[in-house]
Formats: structure tokens, C-alpha cells, sequence
């Protein structure tokens, strides 16, 4: 048995159905070109059945690409495979997964079908997915809460009606490693032609042991792994991509796997995903969390001094964190940025180069250091929302110990100016309820969250606000020296993304 470990990567996908983590058609794109660049074997980019936007984006995704296989989504109707085939077709390499639950509470409760009926419909979809493509792969929803023998039947009939990769997914987050490890080595020895595909697993978080789950199913032979990058998907997310990668790089004695992806990417990546998404990972997540590799006790600094190995287990630039984060001053010319942009994943055209750049020079005036995430801060809020129907173009705020905090503001709408000013508690609230006023917004302020993105006095705020609207939430993001711009920043930034929402629907057919 080989020992590459085929990395298929579903944030797209997966990843997309957190909470309030939906992305436009242009950030997908970006994300899917910087996940080819990260050397991701396999990108799921979306479920077409589920929108007309899904299979849009997927299909540009599929136009982009030529490395990385992509994937589409469907479930076992001839309807999902066409609209998955439709957004695929044209794709340097497509892959169809097909998926249909086989635990016994999901064919009672859900699918109302019996366990023959659904070995049929699995081999029916397998089958008719396969006249379109020779790359074809079957998931097992609910795998890991499923009988194993019937399991293997599923398998084994699905493999012979022509699926090339076959997925063991723990959807509710339910196993514990070395009852899953237990179970792919069954499932692996009791179907016949296994060795006519790739064995795959899909694990989610819900009891935090994904990462775990997933690399014992690889001891156990499993040759893929089903991730998305920061761990983000449906309720506790999905098996994090750098977790994975960077546990087999690292602990090569017992884990003799290896993968296609550049490590060097992981951490631009796992920063693209949060400017994207909005989604921030928490400060002591494994690899990519802001403290990964910072410490702080004495001892450990001192041992690190004297020889890394003490306390560091992997070096900080393997993942791409370069030891000197100062990277662009005042006096830095555009082709320096274009360059740096570029190893962070912005790929971008002469004229959004020269926007970058304009900022860019705004904000040297008032900061003295440019860092990466100051860089990322002004391309997301510049270039990766050019649709805003919402724009900040003026506040100014009167705040004191003696004087009621009020606001002035001028919006955009819709590309017309708009003013007002108000009171509040604060200034804060005082800019966002004359906000609130202009854009006539229904929603409701659910959360409301500010750090310093690097240290110093002249660090840029970050603002991160969640919304709220008939159902629908968002996150809003916002940066700034003044944190009171930040705040309004990342108010208008979040009643975009609502009025995004509006428009595209998160997925009332998400599949898990
Ligand atoms: O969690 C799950 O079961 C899934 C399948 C569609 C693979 O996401
Ligand atoms: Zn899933």
C-alpha cells in the first residue's frame, strides 16, 4: 500500500456551512487558487444542487484550476449529479461525490428507505456518475454510527458499480480513535475489492477528536483525508487540514505517511480563510493559533534560547510564519508589495495592486511598521468586497468625560451619499446607532469583540461583530488605528454580509 496520504480539502464546501462563514463567488476563487497553491490534492468546492450561486462558483473554480482535482457535492438523485456534473464538467480534473447515509436511525427517521433500497440507490448514483466521469466518489453519510457489515455491503456494491474512492465519514462527531481505527481495518478487510479505490475518512469535531480520528484511521490504512483549513465546518467544524499535515511532517517515526501539500502555505492560507470568512481562530489552536509557538514562561524562553529543540517541536517556518514580521515601511515600492501580497495569496491585478498601494501609504503615515496581517486587513476590506452595497466614507466622533458621546456619518448606498449623526452610551454606540439609522438596518448586534491585531500602542484595532436578521447571522470584520473606525468598519463590513446573505441564501439543502 502506498503511503501518500491524499489530501482532500472540502472548506469550500464543508467548511463553507459554519455559522455565518458563506463566501461570495471572487473569495472562493481566491481560496480555491491559494488551496492549489497549498498543494491540496482534492478541492471540494461547493454542493451545486444547493443554489444557482453554489454551482456558479464551483464552475468558475472548476475553469481556474488545472493542478488539483475538483470536486462537486450531490446526493444520490440524478438532479445533483447533472447540476454537479454541469459545474464540473469543464474542469482539468473532475470528481463527482456522491453520498447517501447508511446508519440505521438515518434510513428509519430520515430517508424513510430500507437498507436493500439504499445499496440500490448507492450503486444507481455510483453508476450514473460514472458515465460522466471515471473519478467518482461514494460517502457513506453517517458511516461511523453504521452497522459494519452492511457497511462493507454498501462498499463492496458501490465499488463495483465504479466509485474510485470510497468515505468513511463520522458526521456527528461521534468516534473515538481506537474504535475508528478498529472500524476502517474491518471495513478495509471485510470488503472484497477494496483495493480498487482509495479508502477515505471525513471526521467532525464534536468531541474535539477529529485530528485524532483521522490520523488513526490512516495507521489503519486509510489513504485520504477529508479536512478544511483552520478545522471550519458544520456545528464544531471539521478535521483541521494543518492539524493533519503537520502531525504526519512531524512525527514521521510512527507515522510513515506522507502528503503533497507545501507546508510553507499553511499559515497564509489559514489567514486568508479567517480574513474570508470572518471566523478568527482562537489564539491556542494547534499550529495556526496566534500563541502556536510563542512562549511565554521564562524557563521555556530560556530553554528555547539555548537550543529550540528544548520546547519547539516544529520550526515556526515550516508553516510559513516568518521569524521577522516586520515586512513594509513607508518607503517600500509597489513591486515589494505586489511580491509580498502575492506570498500571502493575493493575486491581484495592476489596478487592485495600486489600491492596496494607496492604502498601504495612508496607513504608513500613521503606523510606522506595515505587518502581514495590517496587509490582509486592506485587502479584505479594499479588494475582496468591491459589491458592498455599503460604504464608509466619513465619521468623526465627539467622545469626553464631560460631553454626550455623538456621532457623524457618511454612507454610501448603494453608490449614493448619505449623512446623519446621533447619540449614544459611547462612541461606539453612538457611531453605530446613527449607522443603524442610515442603512435602516432590521439586525441585531450579537456579538461584539475588539483586540489589538500586533502589539504597540500604534497597533491596528480589530473589530469583529456578529448580526443578526430574520434568521440569517453574519460576521462583520474591521481595522484600524482609531478603534472606533474599526468598530463602524466592521458594522458596515457585517450589514454587507447580511445583505450578501439576502441574496444567497446559506444552503436550506445543506446535506449534514
Ligand atoms: O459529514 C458528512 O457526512 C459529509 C458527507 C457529505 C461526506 O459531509
Ligand atoms: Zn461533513
Amino acid at each position: 500500500m502506498s503511503n501518500r496520504v491524499i489530501i482532500f480539502d472540502t472548506t469550500l464546501r464543508d467548511g463553507e456551512q459554519s455559522p455565518g462563514a458563506s463566501m461570495n463567488a471572487a473569495e472562493k476563487l481566491r481560496l480555491a487558487t491559494q488551496l492549489e497553491k497549498l498543494g491540496v490534492d482534492v478541492i471540494e468546492a461547493g454542493f451545486p444542487a444547493a443554489s444557482d450561486g453554489d454551482l456558479d462558483a464551483v464552475s468558475r473554480i472548476a475553469a481556474k484550476l488545472d493542478k488539483a482535482q475538483v470536486a462537486a457535492l450531490a446526493r444520490t438523485s440524478k438532479d445533483d449529479i447533472d447540476r454537479a456534473w454541469q459545474a464540473i464538467s469543464h474542469a482539468a480534473k473532475p470528481r463527482i461525490h456522491t453520498f447517501i447515509a447508511t446508519s440505521d436511525i438515518h434510513l428509519e427517521y430520515k430517508l424513510k428507505m430500507t437498507r436493500d433500497e439504499v445499496v440500490q440507490t448507492a450503486v444507481e448514483a455510483v453508476k450514473y456518475a460514472k458515465s460522466f466521469t471515471d473519478n467518482v466518489e461514494f460517502s457513506s453519510e453517517d458511516g461511523s454510527r453504521s452497522d459494519r457489515d452492511y457497511l462493507c455491503r454498501v462498499f463492496e456494491a458501490a465499488i463495483e458499480a465504479g466509485a474510485t474512492t470510497i468515505n468513511l465519514p463520522d458526521t456527528v462527531g461521534y468516534a473515538v480513535p481506537e474504535e475508528f481505527a478498529e472500524m476502517v481495518s474491518y471495513v478495509i478487510s471485510h470488503t472484497p475489492n477494496i483495493h480498487k479505490a482509495v479508502f477515505s475518512v471525513h471526521c467532525h469535531n464534536d468531541l474535539g477528536l477529529a485530528t485524532a480520528n483521522t490520523i488513526a484511521a490512516i495507521k489503519a490504512g486509510a489513504r485520504q483525508a477529508e479536512v478544511t483549513i483552520n478545522g471550519i465546518g458544520e456545528r464544531a467544524g471539521n478535521t483541521s487540514l494543518e492539524e493533519v499535515v503537520m502531525a504526519l511532517h512531524t512525527r514521521q517515526n510512527i507515522l510513515p505517511a506522507s502528503t503533497s501539500i507545501n507546508t510553507e502555505f499553511i499559515h497564509p492560507t489559514s489567514r486568508l480563510v479567517s480574513m474570508i470568512t470572518g471566523i478568527m481562530v482562537q489564539p491556542n489552536k494547534a499550529i495556526v493559533g496566534a500563541n502556536a509557538f510563542a512562549h511565554e514562561a521564562g524557563i521555556h524562553q530560556d530553554g528555547v534560547l539555548k537550543n529550540r529543540m528544548t520546547y519547539e517541536i516544529m520550526k515556526p517556518e515550516t508553516i510559513g510564519l516568518s521569524a521577522n514580521k516586520l515586512v513594509l515601511g513607508k518607503h517600500s515600492g509597489r513591486h515589494a508589495l505586489r511580491t509580498h501580497l502575492k506570498d500571502l495569496g493575493y493575486d491581484l491585478s495592476n489596478e487592485e495592486v495600486n489600491l492596496v498601494f494607496e492604502k498601504f501609504k495612508e496607513l504608513a503615515d500613521k503606523k510606522k511598521h506595515i505587518v502581514d496581517e495590517d496587509l490582509e486587513v486592506i485587502v479584505t476590506e479594499g479588494i475582496l468586497r468591491t459589491s458592498d452595497v455599503f460604504q464608509l466614507e466619513y465619521l468623526h466622533v465627539t467622545a469626553g468625560t464631560t460631553v454626550l458621546p455623538m456621532a457623524s456619518v457618511k454612507l454610501q448606498i448603494h453608490g449614493r451619499s448619505v449623512q446623519s449623526a446621533g447619540y449614544g452610551n459611547g462612541p461606539i454606540d453612538a457611531a453605530f446607532n446613527t449607522i443603524a439609522n442610515l442603512t435602516d438596518t432590521g439586525s441585531e448586534l450579537l456579538r461584539f469583540s475588539i483586540s489589538a491585531l500586533t502589539g504597540g500602542t500604534d497597533a491596528q484595532g480589530e473589530v469583529t461583530v456578529r448580526l443578526r436578521e430574520n434568521g440569517l447571522t453574519a460576521l462583520g470584520k474591521g481595522a484600524d488605528p482609531d478603534i472606533i473606525t474599526a468598530s463602524a468598519r466592521a458594522y458596515v463590513n457585517g450589514l454587507n454580509r447580511l445583505e450578501y446573505l439576502k441574496t444567497h441564501p446559506i444552503k436550506e439543502t445543506s446535506p449534514v
